[in-house]
Order: structure tokens, then C-alpha cells, then sequence
């Protein structure tokens, strides 16, 4: 359906003008706020289901500014990300703050901001926080729990995170024996969580999460009599890198954002219930774009190379994951004689010095030379974000391609080891 499509980026006046030095990123702001405005409307902008927006997806000020204009909060993972968002005007108490790993300064600096919930991921987290709690008599320290139900996924592996062979969360019997430990006064539980990986497509996976939340509510309550207002069911939601300019089904994940709501409510009648989602890469994804030149192509007697000015520094995902992303040949995708064009097969490669670095492989496009632009599709989560400068080469330009067609350079290429 048309209303599921958006509609490709004008980059013309863009080619038009003196073209920035590629390789670079760009984000859509229509699309963007396509993205978030349908995340708002599949749950009918009800004010007791929040998005914590994971902010690792894309922490660019400029993709912050818009998602906080819809009303979004962040899930965080580290105290750089905490700095960030609070510079972005993201309120503490819009805040909630993840990961296995926070350092002793990161725990005070979350206690000293009033994050709205840390979500505790160890016993030793926990232990370590009760004892920090003490320090700081005058502020509230609120927590969460991170749920780890021992659920398998489909999806990558390394993008799954609800296994007990994975770092991440607690068994239900840790859990318990935690609440059964004495706390510091100015230290309450306010929320469970649960997260069990990215590239959920299955709407089953969700409910599921929902179901194991609720059996370990049950056993609390019978347990300790305690209850708690928030439920954090993760993030998760899937992208089809296939059709890049498909939206993501928010539709039925606002079903499932609403039950949960609703089940949350019934399961603690007059407690102010609130559903948290952390979702990052479904707001930002389509969003990005990554566009590159061909340097030049190279053909042996089983391959056609094409040999383009970004690689794996730029974008990982494929090398790490094997992950897919839509390619285009830029004056193609402008309507300019795309179907004329003959085309041939190649992987499509970067400059760094190992067989991992393509962006794609064996895909069809027309036959390229030196000096054409292509542009890799999807590259707006998880993108910029995992750069790198392996090989010495500066981290990519970001532009945002303002909603009235004009262009801002958000930063120029970084040259990272000029810093050290
Ligand atoms: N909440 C928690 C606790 C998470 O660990 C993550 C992602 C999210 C929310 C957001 O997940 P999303 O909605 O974006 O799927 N670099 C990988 C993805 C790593 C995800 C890490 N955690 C990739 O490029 O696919």
C-alpha cells in the first residue's frame, strides 16, 4: 500500500550543486518524522506508553531534536550517551539507562542526574548501588530489573540477548533473591524490563516476553507483596533492509504495546501503570543514507569489483553480520534512464585491507564506472554509529536533508587519531 511507502529522498539539487566529499551520510528528516509520527499514531499517542528511544541506533543531535519533538525519552548505555542526551534537553526523568557494564562513575553520574530508572543487569550491579545509594541520602535512586527468561530468538546471533549463554539480564531466581536482600530507603524497584534481541519480526516474540514478565510479577507478589509501576518490554522491532522504503509494521507493534498496557494495568489495579518500548533502529533505519563513489572497478576471472570510497569503517553491518542493504546507483534511483541502463553483477567493496570489507555481494546494478555515486540504503541505525577509523580513515560527514529540501552539514569528516 502507497501509505506504507515513503517516498525516496530528492538528492538531485544536491548532485546538482558541488556534491560534499564522499563518502558521507545524510539523514531524511520527512522520512524521520514519518517514522516517529507512525510509532505515535499505532499507539494512538496514549500518555502511559512511552518510547525510550535507544539512542545507540543514531545519537546525532539533529535525529535527537526531531524524536524528542514527538515526544520520545531515551534508553541509554553509557554515561557519554547520558551527557548527550541531557545536552539534546532530554529531561533525567525521561531517561532509563541499560547495559551490563556501568563503571562506579557511571552509577553516581546516573544517582547525581536522577535518571528516571536505572535498569540493573547483576547482582554485583545491584549490590553496588545499594552501597553507593548510601552516599547520596538527599536523592532518590530508582531502579529496575532486568529480566533475562532464558528465550531463544530468531535472529542474528549476535543481535540476540534473552539466553542464559548471553551477558545480558537476570534469571527470575536472581531476581528474587535480590528482593529478598534489604535495600537502602532512598532505593526503590519501580520497573521489570526485558529485551530479547533486534530484528523481531515475529509479533509472538513480543507476547511471549510479555507472558514471562508476568509469570515473574506473580511470583514477586506472592513472594513480597511488591509491585511495580513500569514495564520496559525492550526494543527489538524490525526493519526489512530488503525494502528500504517499507515502513515498519507499527501497527501491529502498537497492538502489542497496547495489551501490554492493558494487561500491566489489570495485573496491578490502582497502580499509576506506565509501558516503556526502547525501540531505536525502527524510528531511524530508513532514515539513512550512505552515499559513495566508485573509485574504480575491478574484474578477475570470477568476480566484478566495484571498488567504492566506503567500507566497512563506514558501515559494519555487513562485514559483521552479513547483514543486507539495498544499493543504488544514484543517477538510476533519480529517474534518470534507470531501465535503459545494462547491468552487471558485483560485490560491492571498500578501500580497507581485509576480504570482510564489502557492502554487499553478487548484487545487480548497472554497469558502473569511476566517479559513480551510489548510495547504500538503511544506514540510518547503527551506521554512523559504529564507525570507525581502522586503516587510519577520518569518520564520515553527516548531512540532514531538511524537511523544505535544504541541506545542513551536521559535522564534516573526523580525523580520529589527530586526537590522540
Ligand atoms: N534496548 C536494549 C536493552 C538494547 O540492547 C537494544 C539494542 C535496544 C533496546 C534497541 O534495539 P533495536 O530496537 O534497535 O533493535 N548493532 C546491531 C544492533 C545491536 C543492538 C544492541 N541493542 C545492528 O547493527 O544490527
Amino acid at each position: 500500500m502507497t501509505t506504507h511507502q515513503f517516498s525516496k529522498p530528492q538528492i538531485k539539487g544536491m548532485l546538482a550543486q558541488e556534491l560534499p566529499q564522499t563518502p558521507f551520510y545524510f539523514y531524511d528528516e520527512n522520512i524521520l518524522r514519518a517514522l516517529s509520527a507512525s510509532f505515535q499514531a499505532a499507539i494512538s499517542s496514549d500518555p502511559d506508553i512511552h518510547l525510550h528511544y535507544a539512542m545507540k541506533a543514531n545519537s546525532s543531535q539533529a535525529v535527537l531534536k526531531v524524536l524528542k519533538e514527538y515526544g520520545a525519552g531515551l534508553d541509554i548505555v553509557s554515561g557519554e550517551e547520558m551527557k548527550v542526551g541531557l545536552q539534546a534537553g532530554f529531561r533525567p526523568d525521561q531517561i532509563v539507562y541499560s547495559g551490563v557494564g556501568k563503571s562506579e562513575e557511571e552509577l553516581r553520574a546516573s544517582i547525581e542526574n536522577e535518571i528516571s530508572v536505572i535498569l540493573v543487569e547483576s547482582r554485583e550491579e545491584f549490590l553496588e548501588l545499594c552501597t553507593l545509594a548510601a552516599d547520596y541520602p538527599q536523592k532518590k535512586v530508582r531502579i529496575g530489573f532486568r529480566f533475562n527468561p532464558n528465550l531463544n530468538v530468531e535472529t542474528h546471533p549476535y543481535i540476540a540477548t534473552g539466553l542464559w549463554d548471553h551477558k545480558f539480564g537476570m534469571a527470575d531466581e536472581e531476581i528474587l533473591s535480590l528482593l529478598a536482600l534489604s535495600r537502602p530507603q532512598n532505593l526503590s524497584v519501580e520497573c521489570l524490563s526485558i529485551h530479547l534481541g533486534s530484528q523481531i519480526f515475529q509479533d509472538k516474540v513480543f507476547y511471549d516476553a510479555l507472558g514471562e514478565v508476568l509469570r515473574l510479577a506473580r511470583v514477586i507478589v506472592e513472594k513480597f507483596s511488591l509491585r511495580f509501576p513500569i514495564l520496559d518490554v525492550g526494543g527489538g522491532l524490525g526493519v526489512n533492509y530488503e525494502k528500504p522504503f517499507q515502513k515498519p509494521d507499527f501497527e501491529s507493534y502498537g497492538k502489542f504495546l497496547k495489551k501490554a498496557l492493558l494487561e500491566w494495568k489489570k495485573f496491578n489495579p490502582g497502580l499509576s501503570c506506565k509501558v516503556y518500548s526502547e525501540c531505536g533502529r525502527a524510528l531511524v533505519s530508513q532514515a539513512g543514507f550512505l552515499v559513495t563513489k566508485v573509485i574504480r572497478v575491478k574484474r578477475n576471472p570470477k568476480k566484478n569489483f566495484a571498488i567504492v570510497d566506503a567500507s566497512m569503517t563506514e558501515l559494519i553491518r555487513p562485514a559483521l553480520y552479513n547483514a543486507l542493504h539495498v544499493i543504488e546507483k544514484l543517477s538510476g534511483v533519480q529517474g534518470e534512464g534507470k531501465s535503459a541502463e545494462p547491468s552487471e553483477r558485483y560485490d560491492v567493496v571498500g578501500p580497507v585491507c581485509e576480504s570482510g570489507d564489502f557492502l554487499a555481494q553478487n548484487i545487480e546494478l548497472p554497469v558502473l564506472q569511476k566517479g559513480d555515486l551510489l548510495w547504500v540504503t538503511c544506514a540510518g541505525a547503527y551506521g554512523f554509529a559504529m564507525s570507525n577509523s581502522y586503516n587510519m580513515r577520518p569518520l564520515p560527514a553527516e548531512y540532514l536533508l531538511k524537511k523544505e529540501g535544504s541541506w545542513e552539514l551536521l559535522h564534516g569528516p573526523v580525523k580520529v587519531w589527530n586526537k590522540l
